[in-house]
């Protein structure tokens, strides 16, 4: 059993975990706290539709990003079927188990995260998972987290969308070449300017090679691309078909050898992933 940490009030506690929080939650909240040494939580950081993400700090002064799992949208739960299922490191997942969902899809953002992070993606840092709980490092300056290209977009010029731009296509060119994944909802809204460098966040959703839907969820971030750099910022991008030929032309190095997939995997996905655009985006 869970218990409070002493040096933790409970008024405080409660003043921030709000009403949305069922007594699991709170015990896992707990659970977290005591694991990472966490002084308080300060504040929400983003509520969004299934998740919130909050700013905590440590007793030691570092700044953490806690993303709660919450609410099982409609939504949520179509993604379960699409992101999760087809996944081979979670097909034995209960799904008419919503609290046991909510675990896996906690488990799988922390592992994409950790696995990104480890083959050099510019990724938070993640520190744990617990239950509904994802812990990572906060992407921020001064308590205020760090701007999404998205917030941005009225206020870049040319050149640094054109450097931004080179920056995602190199993020993705790692998540694919050397974590052997596909980030599978690669966007503005996803992107953050960090410190200024482009950081990649959101990617519990990320999907092996080896999925069924990867060269489709491949084409899908390769027109984001195009629509957000080219047609939003007006910077020079190749085509949709050209990018999936230039992030899956793998010739980096790897930090990691274990994640990093074979020519034909690369080919397969790609080649399909083509087939798509021409199918389902043509102008
Ligand atoms: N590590 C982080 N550091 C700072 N802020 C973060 C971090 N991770 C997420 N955020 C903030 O929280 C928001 C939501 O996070 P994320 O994109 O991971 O979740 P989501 O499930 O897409 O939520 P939404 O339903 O709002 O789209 C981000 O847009 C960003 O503003
Ligand atoms: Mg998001």
């Amino acid at each position: 059993m869970v218990r409070r940490p002493k040096w933790l009030r409970k008024d405080e506690l409660f003043k921030t975990f709000e009403e949305v929080w069922d007594a699991q939650t709170l015990m896992a909240a707990y659970e977290v706290m005591r694991r990472l040494k966490l002084k308080r939580f300060a504040g929400v950081v983003s509520a969004g539709k299934e998740a919130r993400v909050y700013r905590a700090i440590g007793r030691d002064g570092r700044e953490y990003a806690v993303k709660i799992y919450l609410t099982m949208t409609a939504e949520f739960r179509k993604s379960i079927y699409k992101y999760l299922l087809g996944d081979p490191r979670f097909q034995s997942v209960d799904t008419s188990n919503t609290k046991k969902l909510f675990f896996a899809w906690a488990r799988k953002e922390f592992r994409n995260l950790k696995r990104m992070y480890e083959a050099g993606v510019p990724v938070p840092k993640p520190y744990l998972v617990y239950q509904n709980i994802v812990v990572m490092e906060f992407l921020g300056e001064n308590g205020v987290r760090s701007p999404l290209l998205h917030e941005l977009a009225d206020h870049l010029d040319e050149q640094e969308a054109e450097r931004l731009f080179r920056e995602a296509v190199d993020a993705y060119k790692r998540i694919l070449c050397c974590a052997g994944l596909v980030h599978a909802d690669y966007s503005e809204f996803n992107l953050m300017l960090h410190r200024g460098r482009l950081h990649v966040i959101d990617v519990a959703q990320a999907v092996q090679l080896d999925h069924p839907n990867s060269p489709d969820f491949l084409a899908h971030d390769m027109v984001n691309l195009v629509r957000f750099f080219g047609k939003r910022l007006g910077v020079e991008t190749p085509g949709a078909e050209e990018l999936v030929e230039e992030v899956t032309s793998c010739s980096l190095e790897c930090p990691v050898e274990k994640w990093v997939p074979s020519e034909a995997d690369l080919e397969h996905v790609a080649s399909k992933a083509r087939d798509m655009i021409r199918l389902r985006y043509a102008d």
